[in-house]
């Protein structure tokens, strides 16, 4: 059986990781755990990016060798990982043999079949991008004369290269390009970053450059030892030789990419697989960009926003869900402390937390935890009709529309706040009416059937807190979560009994 393999893309190590790296590689864990969750048996990749010109500056710069450079930051990534539950089944880095000794295969391969060859480049190149651009596309800056990055996100100057090297022949793959973006509408994902390529490939491609010759630090190319392979098309390679040896894992059913690399992966990546003869991955999706503060996060700014600095405040659920839920995934969106404490006060310690503490409040005073069986088990199941809006929110994660699954999730709880707070439980408790006590019962009864049902939903985000839940609802020992089907099935694997805690989410002030 084909598993459901989904990447990240792999991240750079000429810096520690930050907030944005956190946002894919969260993401990517998100859809690995719904799939895991419905039995599906997942290949979640992700992983370092450790050759280039960036990188060999990066180490000179920090007085390390870039092989104990690399080592040291994909240290960094992976330790970051941890601490955010990701959980990646494979971490490739590029400075292994696994992966060198698939680049030079396949560049050999594409030399010999000629989609491949040797010309001279002349042009500019941005060493912090990694790119390749031709005199038309950077003109020199009319005051300065100086020709900068056209990446309005980088605007770094460019260094001239002329030097003999390899090309791939990218304008071969035009047609077929166009005629697979044609054939499956889903490719390019979400639609307005698709429309996008679509243009930009119906414009024309240029045959790309796909070796350095001055660059030491990477794969060298088969035969030919005074160049190395350019660092884009040894890192994209990483999705495939991660794969290889492996017959259940490519193609990729999603690469889960940032905007600003979406070219690289909708375009040259799907030519490189198509020269090369493998099948292509089933979706490409290309999310937005964080800002912090309104300021777009860079070097000179200093304004990196670190993992480990939120979480000490807001724990690392709070976190991976604040990133899913206020941005839908695609869009671009600002980051701010504000907004994060706006958000986790909300929804999480009022909406849910508040709805958990009272209900094991009143469970813990007027039944001693224990969950009292209703008094007629089918009328009016309400957890049955809040079970069969899973379709609708797995129809979302399908999509990657996190933040839709996410506003699924939380119209259920409001409308559980709702139905708690207009019958009113506590005084129904008060009553001397045996059939006031009954009601608040089989209200108790479906308020927790329906948190233990939403505890599944939400476990792909906030993967401890609500295993922590479901415990406390006797529904789950520590530490997996059920998921919504386990949970009506009656999969109990927990004591049943209604365990009072402190607050799942502490208000934050
Ligand atoms: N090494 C290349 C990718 C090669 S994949 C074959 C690279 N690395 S990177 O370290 O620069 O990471 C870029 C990725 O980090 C983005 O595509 C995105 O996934 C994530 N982000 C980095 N900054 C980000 C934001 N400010 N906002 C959201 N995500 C961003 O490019």
């Amino acid at each position: 059986m084909k598993k459901f393999y989904v990447t990240t893309p792999i991240y750079y190590i000429n810096a520690a990781p930050h907030i944005g790296h956190a946002y894919t590689t969260v993401a990517a864990d998100v859809l690995a755990r719904f799939y895991r969750h419905r039995g599906t048996a997942v290949h979640f990749l992700t992983g370092t990016d450790e050759h280039g010109l960036k990188i060999e500056q990066a180490a000179k710069e920090a007085g390390k060798s870039p092989q104990e450079f690399a080592d040291a930051v994909s240290e960094k990534f992976r330790q970051l990982w941890k601490h955010l539950d990701i959980t990646f089944d494979d971490y490739i880095r590029t400075t292994e043999p696994r992966h060198e000794d698939k680049v030079q295969e396949i560049f050999a391969a594409l030399i010999k079949s000629g989609d491949i060859y040797k010309g001279h480049y002349s042009g500019y190149y941005c060493v912090s991008d990694e790119t390749f651009w031709t005199e038309k596309e950077a003109p020199p800056d009319h005051k300065t004369g100086k020709r900068l990055c056209p990446n309005p996100d980088c605007h770094r100057e460019l260094s001239l290269v002329e030097e003999d090297n390899w090309f791939f022949k990218l304008s071969k793959y035009q047609e077929r390009l166009l005629a697979h973006y044609k054939a499956d509408p889903d490719f390019l994902s979400p639609k307005h970053r698709g429309n996008e390529i679509l243009s930009r490939v119906k414009e024309g491609l240029q045959d790309i450059s796909v070796s350095r010759a001055k660059v030491k630090w990477g794969v060298p190319v088969p035969n030919d030892p005074e160049h190395t392979v350019y660092v884009w098309f040894d890192a994209l390679l990483n999705y495939v030789s991660a794969a290889s040896g492996c017959d259940d894992i490519w193609p990729a059913d999603v690469h889960i990419v940032g905007k600003e690399i979406y070219w690289f992966h909708a375009a040259i990546w799907p030519a490189m697989l198509m020269a090369a003869g493998l099948p292509l991955p089933l979706k490409v999706f290309a999310h937005g960009w964080w800002t912090v503060e309104g300021q777009k996060m860079s070097k000179s700014k200093g304004n990196f926003v670190d993992p480990y600095e939120i979480t000490r405040e807001f724990g690392v659920d709070a976190f991976r869900f604040f990133l899913l839920r206020e941005m839908p995934f695609g869009n671009d969106g600002d980051f701010s402390i504000k907004t994060l404490k706006i958000r986790y006060n909300a929804d999480l310690a009022n909406d849910l937390g508040n709805l958990v503490s009272r209900v094991e409040n009143l469970i813990d005073a007027n039944m001693k935890g224990a969950l009292p069986a209703r008094s007629n088990p089918e009328k009016d199941f309400y957890p049955k009709q809040v079970a069969s809006r899973t379709a609708e929110y797995a129809a979302c994660m399908e999509r990657l529309d996190f933040s839709g699954a996410l506003g699924v999730i939380w119209s259920v709880v409001g409308q559980l706040n709702e139905r708690v707070n207009s019958e009113a439980p506590w005084k129904l408790f008060k009553s001397k009416d045996p059939a006031d006590h009954e009601k608040a019962k089989t209200l108790l009864f479906d308020v927790v059937w329906c948190l233990r049902i939403i505890g599944g939903w939400i476990e792909p985000f906030m993967p401890r807190k609500m295993a922590e839940m479901q415990a406390r609802l006797g529904v789950r020992q520590y530490p997996d979560a059920l998921s919504a089907e386990d949970v009506l099935q009656g999969k109990e694997k927990g004591i049943g009994k209604i365990q009072k805690g402190p607050p799942l989410f502490p208000r934050k002030t």
